[in-house]
């Protein structure tokens, strides 16, 4: 989590790193703050709430200079406050220092600094004592007591350092946090992610783990941990900045929620031939590979996840093999039976997310075959997979996930049809109904969003609510967790998904007059069983909105509301059905006054355990 931006060169760093902060509030919002170098010293200015505060505090400072560093917080160690947000600085305020992740010894190197060294800590957070440490080990060479530094230091950390007795510089290193350099002329940046870029450089360095950087304005030098230089190619963004702006909609979420037809038809289109045939192009699994696999392994946190739930389903249907799915951060630490015959699918949109990233690297130390399912290209996910089977969403910047969902689930379809179709024993007449019914899917998803005012009238009867009930069987069911996990996300009510068929076994006892339930029953074989089910919650005075296929209006004589997504196979609903369920949340957010695309106590990338 967090955001990190520096600049060097003689542009007016403090506008260049607030702006650049901005299109990285989606890491964290808590509170933010600049250090800029002016006149020998090093001013510090950070103030608890959104970078807007920062802004404002700031706005008539007129540092005049050309080197700074910036933070945006998601509050780890200490609450969010002025004095916990970065920068941090050393006793004599000599150095600041700027930080995402976490240093996991920090409690033991702070007794150690106070100890021995007489240090005095005005912060509650970890990073203070990075910025101890390098002021500590400081003797006239400051990437010499970075170094120092990091070498006592466990955990994940992207830093950005300045110092005012080295003006002429700026460093930062990484490790197990997301680090880009942006290449100017005559100027250089450094940023956790690429869009804080984007309004002034296209060409990226890629840090690797465990390397350290030396940016002047005319200059970049990268280090490995033995200070050898190494080279790095040019990597060149080829999206631009406005893909990652608002674009005349209220929320960035109701933008990406209307941009999935579009991230649905990139990611299909840029996989099939002209026969309708999946090309896998840089991605290297033979029909041997899939023959020696005897398990498949989906791995994910949040909401891809449930894109992985679906993939369980679709993967046994079609491909007949096996597919054990977990949370990133409950496979880690159970010693889950991988070997080199199984195949693990991570699925991440930002490839940065810590649990899913520790939990590839456990797998492939056991000696699986590693696929991911990425949205950011060049991400840490991406890097250190075999193969990356990348979604076409685009920049995906509110916190609650839309766009990447439904382009994680066109993949994992892909996956599944080229699995079983190279494995041969899926009937190709199948392969290709399953193609032209998601070659529709843009079109169709284009007919849900445009009962967007239906949803808004529903969400309008119900925004008061403070408890709702997802239900659903089958896909159905992996869908409710999705829209249960979007409300609550960004709505703050208290949202519970449930197999409607288990609900019976405790649940229901929930139920009493006036509960609302979200009653899923898209799937053909499964609606007669859900009619019953639903049922069953009106018997106890639930409110229910049904979601079912157009043409299945037998669900009218049992919910209060119903939404239609328009008539499929069974088998893609969740292409569909889902996006009602964004649209609801969004409105019924909208409604309750919610900070949509920043809801509270979240960030859109969690890189801390
Ligand atoms: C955070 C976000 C979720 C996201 C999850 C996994 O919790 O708030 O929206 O689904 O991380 O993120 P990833 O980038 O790995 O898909």
């Amino acid at each position: 989590m967090c955001g990190i931006v520096g600049y060097i060169g003689d542009g007016n760093a403090s506008d260049i790193i607030i702006e650049g902060l901005k299109k990285l509030e989606y890491r964290g919002y808590d509170s933010s703050g600049i250090a800029i170098y002016k006149n020998g010293k090093i001013e510090v200015h950070k103030y608890k709430g959104r970078i807007a505060n920062l802004e404002a505090a700031v706005a008539n400072e007129h540092f005049n200079s050309g080197v700074g560093i910036g933070h945006t917080r998601w509050a780890t160690h200490g609450a969010p406050s002025d004095v916990n947000a970065h920068p941090h600085s050393n006793t004599d305020h000599s150095i600041a220092i700027v930080h995402n992740g976490i240093i996991e010894n920090y409690v033991e190197l702070r007794e150690w600094l106070i100890r021995e060294h007489g240090i005095v800590f005005v912060s509650e957070t970890d990073t203070e004592v990075i910025a101890h440490l390098i002021g500590l080990y400081y003797d006239g060479d400051l990437v010499d007591a970075v170094y120092k530094a990091v070498d006592k230091m466990r955990g994940a950390y992207g830093i950005g350092v300045i110092c005012s007795k080295e003006p002429d510089k700026l460093i930062a290193v990484r490790k197990d946090s997301p680090l880009v350099v942006g290449l100017g002329e005559g100027c250089n940046f450094i940023a956790s992610d690429i869009p804080a870029l984007l309004k002034h450089v296209r060409s990226i360095y890629l840090i690797e783990n465990n390397e350290t950087v030396v940016l002047t304005k005319n200059d970049v030098k990268i280090y490995n941990a033995d200070r050898k230089e190494v080279k790095r190619d040019v990597f060149h963004v080829t999206w631009d900045e406005d893909a990652a702006e608002k674009d005349g909609y209220d929320h960035f979420m109701l933008k990406e929620i209307y941009e999935q037809p579009k991230g649905l038809y990139e990611t299909l289109n840029r996989r099939l031939d002209e026969n309708g045939m999946i090309k896998l192009d840089g991605i290297s699994l033979t029909k041997e590979d899939l023959e020696k696999f005897n398990k498949v392994y989906i791995v994910a946190c949040g909401t891809a996840y449930h894109a992985g739930l679906v993939g369980k389903y679709i993967i046994e249907k079609l491909a007949k093999i096996p597919v054990e799915i977990d949370v990133a951060s409950e496979f880690r630490y159970r010693d889950p039976f991988v070997d080199d015959r199984t195949l693990f699918i991570a699925i991440s949109q930002s490839g940065e997310t810590l649990d899913t990233l520790a939990a590839l690297r456990e797998a492939k130390n056991k000696g699986a075959r590693i696929l991911s399912v990425c949205n950011v290209v060049g991400s840490s996910v991406a890097r250190e997979s075999d193969d990356v089977f990348y979604t076409w969403a685009g920049p995906e910047i509110a916190v609650a996930s839309t766009k990447a969902f439904t382009t994680q689930l066109m993949c994992m379809y892909l996956i599944a049809l080229y699995m079983g179709s190279t494995k041969g024993i899926l009937d190709m007449d199948v392969y290709h109904r399953y193609i032209d019914e998601l070659k529709q899917i843009p079109d169709k998803l284009k007919k849900v969003l445009e009962q967007a005012g239906n949803v808004m009238e529903i969400a309008k009867d119900f925004y008061k609510r403070e408890q709702v009930f997802f239900i659903g069987r089958g896909l159905d069911s992996a869908i409710s967790f999705e829209g249960s996990l979007k409300l609550k996300e960004i709505s703050y009510i208290n949202s519970f998904a449930i197999a409607a068929g288990e609900l019976k076994h405790g649940t229901i006892a929930l139920i009493e007059q006036g509960t609302m339930v979200i009653a899923l029953a898209t799937q053909d074989r499964l609606f007669e069983k859900m009619l019953s089910n639903i049922q069953e919650v009106k018997a106890r005075g639930a409110t229910v909105i049904g979601l079912a296929k157009e043409g299945n209006v037998d669900i009218e004589q049992q919910a209060n509301k119903v939404i239609y997504i328009p008539d499929c196979m069974d088998e893609v609903t969740p292409l569909l059905s889902v996006v009602p369920l964004q649209l609801l949340s969004y409105n019924i957010a909208k409604l309750r006054g919610c900070d949509i695309d920043k809801p509270k106590n979240l960030a859109k990338s969690v890189t801390v355990e």
